[in-house]
């Protein structure tokens, strides 16, 4: 009989030798296949006597025993290279830093023509918004100012082709607005029915020649409009007093109304905010132009200035911004600069 010792050690160097598990399962078939080594030594024990079969069997038993823990033990080691070549190429390096995703912000100017809009709506005023770029007629003819008029060379303008400009202010979008609003309720109007009152802000960009510390080529501003058959002086003194109060969260803050020109407002008035505490107390800032809409800019809307009479303002959401953070540099707002807007996050 073959010498199983020796058969057990190679059974163990071949399957040590098989670097696959297919190739294990070849090297297994060779000793415990049908025709494997250990089972034709099983088949040759019928020929032996009795006693023989009971030695020889026994011995066979445990050296197909052995074989069989070796194939286990291989088995075995090799799933687990796999495994651990599996896990080594899945491999995530924790202590690598993560990829930021640092939160945005609104940019200041924007949040306070938010909180303008805000505060405004709760006084039951609509949003409007308008172009940009403009006829001559909306910035300034429309608004009582003609072509000689004198007022006009306070903006120096920007003017684009075909007779267009940038709009130095927003007042343009009372007229625009305005006229709109009119021609929804000709028909009231016209048979004496009247219409809602014109409550409307109409806050975007505006654009002059101008640049230093205070003044930006391209600024904000925010228009106000109040029309109706009984609204005076007095309405706007209540809704931007409200207003400024709000804004500023400051109950005790005071306004003046200071007597100015525009050319389409009669009378006009500057409004001066004081605060009563904080760095800026005492001193009068100028937040505002505004006054009781020109008959003639009434009748642009299409109204009759006999009945209808209002009063408008516009202010400058940079102004206000700058006011509410102590920021003194204008520019810093459109700089773009992230170390600066991320302060207001
Ligand atoms: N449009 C004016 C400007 O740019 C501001 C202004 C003043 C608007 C008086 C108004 C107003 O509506 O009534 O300086």
């Amino acid at each position: 009989m073959e010498d199983l010792d020796q058969l057990v050690a190679q059974a163990r160097a071949n399957f040590a030798q098989s670097a696959t598990p297919a190739d294990l399962e070849d090297a297994k078939a060779v000793f415990l296949g049908k025709s494997g080594r250990l089972t034709a030594l099983m088949k040759g024990l019928g020929s032996l006597s009795a006693d023989e079969k009971k030695t020889h069997g026994a011995a066979i038993n445990l050296a197909k025993q052995a074989v069989e823990e070796a194939l286990q033990l291989r088995r075995q080691a090799l799933a687990d290279a796999e495994l651990e070549r599996q896990l080594r190429s899945e491999a995530i390096d924790v202590s690598l830093p993560g990829r930021q995703h640092s939160p945005g912000g609104l940019h200041p100017v924007s949040m306070t023509l938010e909180r303008i809009e805000a505060i405004f709506g709760s006084m039951g005023f609509e949003v409007a918004d308008g172009p940009e770029i403009e006829t001559d007629w909306f910035n300034f003819t429309a608004l009582n100012t003609p072509a000689d008029h004198p007022a006009r060379s306070m903006h120096d303008t920007f003017y684009v082709e075909g007779g267009h400009l940038l709009r130095t202010h927003t007042s343009p979008m009372q007229i625009r607005h305005a006229v709109q609003h009119v021609k929804r309720h000709r028909a009231n109007i016209d048979a004496g029915r009247g219409m809602p009152e014109i409550r409307v802000i109409a806050p975007g960009r505006t654009y002059r020649v101008d640049s230093d510390a205070t003044h930006s080529p391209m600024f904000h501003q925010c228009e106000g409009l109040w029309i109706g058959e009984n609204v005076s002086f007095k309405d706007l003194k209540v809704v931007f007093t409200d207003f400024c109060r709000s804004f500023f969260e400051s109950g005790d803050l005071v306004l003046r109304f200071r007597p100015s020109f525009f050319p389409f407002t009669e009378p006009s008035a500057e409004i001066d905010i004081q605060f009563a505490s904080g760095p800026l107390a005492g001193r009068w800032l100028e937040v505002a132009g505004s006054g009781q809409v020109h008959p003639n800019v009434v009748r642009n809307m299409g109204l009759d200035p006999e009945r209808y009479i209002g009063f408008a303002f516009g202010m400058g959401p940079d102004r206000l911004t700058m006011l509410r953070y102590g920021v003194n540099d204008l520019r810093l707002f459109f700089d773009g600069d992230i170390r600066f807007l991320a302060q207001f996050r």
